[in-house]
């Protein structure tokens, strides 16, 4: 975030500040891969992330989080985060991206922060699930919520140069996907169907060399704003339209100002164009190595660490030292 309003200087990369955020979280989730304990293992996330978070140098206030003040103590909405100096951001949180995931010991887990400007970040509201089309930059200008998905994957395959067969479609398994799912099959394109962790999911399908060509389907509005952070920084594109559950939620959300009818872009979902991302594999996936243990002494991360304004992408491969991590932070995630 350039102070100065001068473009010509570098200034400080936050992304790499909140590198140690995410590691934190995936490390103390890890212990918890496999366990069967999903609330335990987010527990693990939150309370590491947060530990680390006022570290980093910046006057917080976490717009996406763990829900509203009284039912999350750490890492609520509206929480302050941070050491308190510049620059103000709005902080979107998923500690645990992908509990059910970690809980059973499958892949695709991450832990995840993304940074915006304050005033920069859409505030999900009332509205808990999003439809969601993201696709790489090549396809960008090909998406659409409301053209039938067989037309979309047709344009798609002839953008490419290849046949419907060959183009992957990756969604989350659930019922309210179905009759796409049937639509997708019939058109002859292929599914990729995962049981949780659609910012993992968005990040591989506007990934260069990806085996999956679009993301498509219903998922959580703060995970669509999130994923919105990493597509600026990748590139691509990601659309959205806020889809409620029920009447009440419909209501609760027109009360509360939003278009239902609005299909929200990246830029809509984070403003401006300096967003920070930082994500750690928990668990192996196809972007990113999940967290392994050397020995009882040592343990290795792998993360994704971008930021919009230079399109710079980082892989971070860290070795952690796990008897010093005990010693500093009282065993809280080494
Ligand atoms: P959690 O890690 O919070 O459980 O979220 C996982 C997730 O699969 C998201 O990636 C996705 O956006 C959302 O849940 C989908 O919600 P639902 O499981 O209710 O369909």
């Amino acid at each position: 975030m350039s102070t100065n309003g001068q473009t010509s200087r570098p200034d400080r990369n936050l992304a790499l500040e909140l590198v140690r955020v995410t590691e934190a979280a995936a490390l103390a989730a890890a212990r918890m891969v496999g366990r069967g304990d999903k609330e335990g293992a987010d527990q693990a996330a939150v309370d590491a992330m947060r530990a680390v978070l006022d570290s980093v140098s910046m006057d917080g206030v976490v717009v996406i989080g763990e829900g509203e003040k009284d039912e999350a103590p750490m890492l609520y909405n509206g929480e302050r985060v941070g050491d308190g100096s510049q620059p103000e951001v709005d902080v979107a949180v998923d500690p645990l991206e992908g509990t059910r995931l970690t809980a059973l010991g499958m892949p695709s887990a991450l832990a995840v922060i993304a940074l915006g400007p304050r005033g920069s970040m859409f505030d999900p509201g009332p509205c808990f699930y999003m439809e969601k089309i993201a696709g790489g930059p090549d396809i960008a200008d090909l998406l659409d919520l409301d053209r039938p998905l067989p037309e979309t994957l047709q344009l798609i395959a002839e953008r490419k140069g290849r046949d419907i067969r060959d183009v992957m479609v990756v969604m989350l398994d659930r019922e309210r996907h179905n009759d796409a799912m049937r639509e997708v099959r019939e058109a002859g394109a292929r599914v990729r169907l995962i049981l949780d962790g659609d910012v993992s999911a968005a990040m591989l399908a506007v990934s260069e060399n990806s085996s999956v060509d679009l993301l498509w389907g219903i998922g959580g509005t703060p995970e669509g704003v999130i994923s919105a952070a990493a597509i600026k920084c990748i590139g691509g594109q990601l659309l959205g339209r806020l889809w409620p559950r029920n009447d009440e939620e419909r209501q609760a959300s027109i009360d509360a100002g939003y278009d239902l009818e609005r299909v929200l872009n990246c830029d809509d979902l984070i403003a401006g164009d300096d967003c920070f991302f930082s994500a750690t594999g928990v668990t192996d996936g196809d972007v990113l190595e999940g967290v392994r243990y050397q020995s009882d002494r040592s343990a290795s991360t792998e993360s994704m660490v971008m930021r919009s304004r230079s399109g710079t992408v980082r892989r971070i491969s860290a070795r952690h030292d796990r008897t010093k991590l005990r010693a500093l932070v009282a065993g809280r995630y080494g």
